[in-house]
């Protein structure tokens, strides 16, 4: 799993219902005192996860090895000055031996090419912990919750029945925003992204976002500008991320001066025109520059529950690509 583009509608919304339905089942046995349901419990048993993470983590690390221990597996832990990778060893050597003796690689790495790389070489699935383009494991916690905020809406085989919902991408085009805006195509959610001139999406991920539509009877459309309150008109979930991402530091002045104007609050919603009970979603780690404390912190912010869904989307994953060998059941 290195992209949400590598799943089929019917497969995203089936692994975001998994998700879903395993928080359910795992909270309910937990509330009751026993262990988790037969599906999960024992499921990876005798399985080691090799977790490969040469940036920090919270979300990502804590749920991986949360969801593999719930699973009776075992995740092993190897940072940046753990193993030999990348300094005195290559990709292709490591994920040869490593994938030898686990049953999954779960990597964050540097540009997307090197768990692309890991992934091409490794004889077990590999799940892409966050890479220079995509996130695929928050966008799943993404629609997780986007499906739990908007419980009217019934899915289907092929779809969370979440088409004609609008999100507004307000900040930096990045990473995270790449895998969402792939999930809101597939899905039929209108995504209409504001980044300041130099920061919006890169032609070549412009391609594989509008082809992210192929094949979809009724995908969502991409709207790109440069003005938020463009992006925010009629939207009913506003989204950021930080606005400096993990290797762009040495840009932070510079970044923070192009995005002036871009921080959301309740004053440039309002201004936008966004729908009246608009909620606002953020991956986490969060700043204050990109979302004030009201927002953030206010009655409109489902970013804590969106942490939570990222462990039943690392559960989902384990269960579709470990347990079920890629088939998304
Ligand atoms: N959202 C997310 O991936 O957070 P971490 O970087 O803490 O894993
Ligand atoms: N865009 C951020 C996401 C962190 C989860 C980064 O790449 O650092």
């Amino acid at each position: 799993l290195l992209s949400i583009s590598d799943l089929s509608p019917a497969e995203f919304t089936k692994l975001v219902l998994n998700a879903s339905s395993h928080k359910t089942a795992v909270k309910a046995a937990f509330g009751a005192g026993e262990q988790p349901p037969k599906s999960l419990h024992g499921a990876l048993t005798g399985k080691t996860v090799a977790m490969m993470f040469n940036k920090r983590s919270t979300r990502t690390r804590v749920s991986t090895e949360a969801a593999v221990q719930l699973m009776s597996g075992h995740p092993m832990f190897l940072g940046k000055d753990d193993i030999q990778l990348g300094v005195n060893e290559s990709l292709y050597d490591t994920s040869v031996v490593i994938s030898s003796m686990t049953s999954c690689m779960v990597a964050r790495v540097g540009a997307h090419k090197e768990v692309a790389d890991l992934a091409a070489h490794s004889s077990v699935p590999v799940i892409n912990a966050l890479s220079s383009d995509y996130h695929p494991l928050q966008t799943i916690a993404d629609f997780q919750t986007i499906h739990e905020s908007f419980p009217a809406r019934t899915p289907s085989d092929a779809s969370l029945g979440l088409e004609g919902l609008k999100v507004a991408w307000v900040g930096d085009s990045n990473n995270v925003l790449f895998d969402l805006a792939i999930g809101c195509v597939k899905m039929g959610v209108d995504i209409a992204v504001a980044s300041p001139q130099g920061y919006g999406i890169p032609d070549a991920m412009r391609k594989v976002i509008v082809a992210a539509a192929e094949g979809v009877a009724k995908p969502g459309k991409l709207i790109e500008t440069t003005v938020p309150e463009q992006a925010i008109k009629d939207a009913d979930i506003l989204v950021t991320d930080t606005w400096v991402s993990m290797g762009q530091e040495v840009e932070s002045q510079k970044r923070l001066k192009a995005f002036a104007g871009y921080q959301i609050t309740n004053e440039l919603a309002k201004r936008g025109g966004a729908k009246p009970d608009w909620k606002f979603m953020h991956c986490l780690p969060r700043h204050p520059e990109e979302v004030d404390d009201d927002v953030f912190y206010g009655p409109r912010s489902l970013v804590f529950p969106e942490a939570e869904n990222r462990l039943w989307a690392a559960v989902a994953a384990l269960e579709a690509f470990v347990v079920n060998k890629g088939k998304i059941l």
